[in-house]
């Protein structure tokens, strides 16, 4: 591995949902800033194009095919970590799924059931096998990816507003209960931000992105990398003190 000197510098960690968007900006980011990167998704074409990459770099990164809602598939990922690292310093449990925008009483029960299970039973799935981890290795860092969804009202996504909700009382629950064994646990929540999930909300809904521009405060969607930067803090030394909070990374739409 290279030596960056970067916030993440030496450590490991695992990423969710890496074969695309935050995901994948993450895994470049972490890169960068030192960390051995594992990525776990789905679309095993696009987690090794991006793995060949990071090492074409000289970085160290490597994947795993993971269906989050399946517990088995995450012991998987963790336990491939821990056999070719030795330990598991920090996760980035960003995976996660946007479902339809759909006033809550036309939404299908097949929407509710695929977000609540990706987004909740896949973060729940991912806590207990990171957290069972980092407690044999001394300790850890967690960023769970929730959404200005899991901290406000977004319109016609209710069941993601709830699920991003139920992100930040596993962040706040499990923060809590592992803060004296050396594990610290926090949430980013993005605002609208450049991805899959966006192009097929904007695309679908004409005059949604701009609407979402005129209030918040920035005026614009982030790149993927920004809500990236700010999980790198959070799961770095540099933020030691740092456990329970959740981080509207949002241009000020919470604010606002
Ligand atoms: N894009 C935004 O505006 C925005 C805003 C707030 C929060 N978020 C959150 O950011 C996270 C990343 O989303 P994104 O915007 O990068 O979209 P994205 O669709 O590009 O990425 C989502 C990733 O999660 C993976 N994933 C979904 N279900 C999975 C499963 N069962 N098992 C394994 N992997 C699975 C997808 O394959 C993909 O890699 C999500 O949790 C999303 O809710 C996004």
């Amino acid at each position: 591995m290279i030596e960056t000197g970067g916030l993440l510098s030496g450590k490991v960690v695992l990423i969710t949902g890496a074969s695309s968007g935050i995901g994948a900006a993450a895994a470049s980011v972490f890169a960068r800033e030192g960390a051995a990167v594992v990525l776990a998704a789905r679309r095993e074409e696009r987690l090794a194009a991006l793995t060949a990459e990071l090492n074409g770099k000289g970085f160290d990164a490597a994947y795993v095919v993971t269906d989050l809602t399946r517990a088995q598939d995450v012991r998987r990922a963790v336990d491939f970590t821990l056999d070719r690292h030795g330990r598991l310093d920090g996760a980035f449990n960003n995976a996660g799924i946007g479902g339809d925008r759909t006033p809550l009483h036309q939404m299908e029960d097949d929407i509710y059931d695929s977000v609540i299970d990706t987004n909740v039973r896949g973060l729940w799935n991912c806590l207990r096998a990171e957290i069972a981890a980092m407690l044999s290795g001394g300790g850890g860092a967690i960023v769970n990816n929730s959404s200005v969804g899991g901290l406000v009202a977004i319109p016609a996504a209710a069941p993601y507003v709830a699920s991003k909700h139920a992100v930040v009382g596993f962040t706040r629950a499990a923060a809590d209960e592992y803060a004296r064994q050396g594990i610290r646990v926090n949430s980013v929540a993005p605002g609208s931000t450049r991805s899959e999930i966006t192009v097929d909300w904007y695309g679908r809904n004409p005059g949604l992105e701009e609407a979402i521009h005129e209030i918040t405060p920035q005026g614009r969607t982030a790149a993927p990398e920004e809500i990236a930067e700010a999980a790198a803090w959070l799961l770095s030394d540099r933020a030691s003190y740092v456990t329970g909070v959740v981080m509207p990374v949002d241009g000020g739409y919470v604010n606002h």
